[in-house]
């Protein structure tokens, strides 16, 4: 029997032609970058911790993950009503990146109204293969704002191990390295969980663009040097007035920014856009435990610099207010203050 695969740079999905069988693998985003290793994915709640501890991470990726999730859940024969329940407890996971409902409300109208295998493999492997597309496309507008001896700030990992394709910010980066422009990027680390400083670096070691890793705090101060000259982020949710979350830290990026003239983009697929969210204070923002803040933990194991007991506040996200973004960078086009007052993401 013949055997069909989606692959990404952390995602192995492989089904067999008369879906009878699949095999679901997923990198362990945490042992990054010094150990590759592949899970198999055989448990809903398995594939729920996979998405809690961000050994599955990124607002695509998630949504991607949970929606692959549901098609092997139904080639294991799971019933209708045994899907939706599953539909709701991956929906439930994480609270910010909205790609995650938006990706698990395409699956539900699948599971609600045209309930078959087929139709529910399908309609998973169509968001996996969209999603490699609306890559394609924001990489290609984002680039040609990028030229030669730019030196690029960017703030958590935003590439192929947070989407199923190149990338948000880090695919456009890659997209304008690929034109041959001559850049060099500088990588926030990303505290608490350094997203940058294991993630993108090994991203950017593999896609062999220059980079100099900084911690979070060393930004505002290359910008008074003037080493930098653009920064580009990626998003977990974009408010319809523009306003949009991202992993914290952003906002400090967009502020440094502001005061030093630096251009601030964001980039992120369609659906990453939440119309029915008029403002950022309206996006719900994740907190997590307070032991990713008092210490840390990778491959190396775990490691506590604070007394346990002290008070902690570890929100994963922030909010940006839209009038710090020079442009938002979409799939679609390239969107300025005037576009999104003029309503250009409320459709
Ligand atoms: O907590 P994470 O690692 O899932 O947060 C990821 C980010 O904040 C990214 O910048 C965001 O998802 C947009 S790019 C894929």
């Amino acid at each position: 029997m013949s055997l069909k695969k989606l692959t990404s740079m952390s995602l192995e999905f492989s089904y067999s032609a008369d879906l009878k069988k699949s095999e679901f693998k997923i990198l362990d985003q945490t042992l990054l970058p010094f150990e590759e290793k592949w899970l198999i994915v055989e448990s809903l709640p398995q594939m729920v911790e996979i998405i809690q501890s961000l050994r599955v991470r990124g607002a695509p990726l998630i949504g991607v993950s949970a929606s692959l999730m549901l098609a092997k859940l139904a080639i294991e024969n799971k019933s209708q009503a045994e899907l939706q329940k599953a539909a709701t407890e991956l929906y439930e996971s994480r609270p910010t990146a909205v790609n995650l409902m938006v990706c698990i409300d395409r699956m539900r109208a699948v599971l609600n109204s045209k309930f078959s295998l087929e139709n529910v493999v399908n309609e998973a492997v169509a968001i996996f293969d969209e999603d490699v597309q609306l890559c394609d496309r924001m990489a290609t507008n984002g680039a040609a704002l990028f030229v030669d001896g730019d030196q690029i700030l960017t703030h958590c990992n935003t590439g192929g191990l947070a989407t199923a394709g190149v990338g948000t910010a880090l695919g456009v980066i890659a997209k304008a390295h690929a034109q041959g422009k001559k850049i060099h990027v500088y990588v926030d680390e990303t505290r608490p969980l350094l997203q940058g400083g294991r993630l993108t670096t090994w991203e950017l070691q593999k896609l062999k663009i220059p980079y100099t890793l900084i911690t979070d705090n060393m930004a505002a101060q290359l910008m008074s040097l003037k080493k930098i000259t653009k920064a580009i982020v990626g998003s977990d949710r974009i408010a319809a007035n523009g306003d949009f979350a991202n992993k914290i830290g952003t906002y400090s990026v967009a502020v440094n920014c502001f005061y030093h003239q630096i251009p601030f983009y964001v980039a992120a697929p369609y659906t990453t856009v939440d119309p029915t969210c008029a403002s950022g204070e309206l996006i719900p923002i994740e907190q997590r435990k307070p032991s990713e803040v008092l210490g840390v933990q990778g491959h190396f194991g775990s490691v506590q610099w604070a007394p346990l007991d002290s008070k902690v506040y570890n929100p994963s996200f922030d909010v940006t207010p839209a009038k710090l973004v020079a442009v938002w960078i979409l799939d679609r086009g390239v969107y300025t203050q005037k576009d999104v007052d003029a309503g250009v993401f409320l459709k």
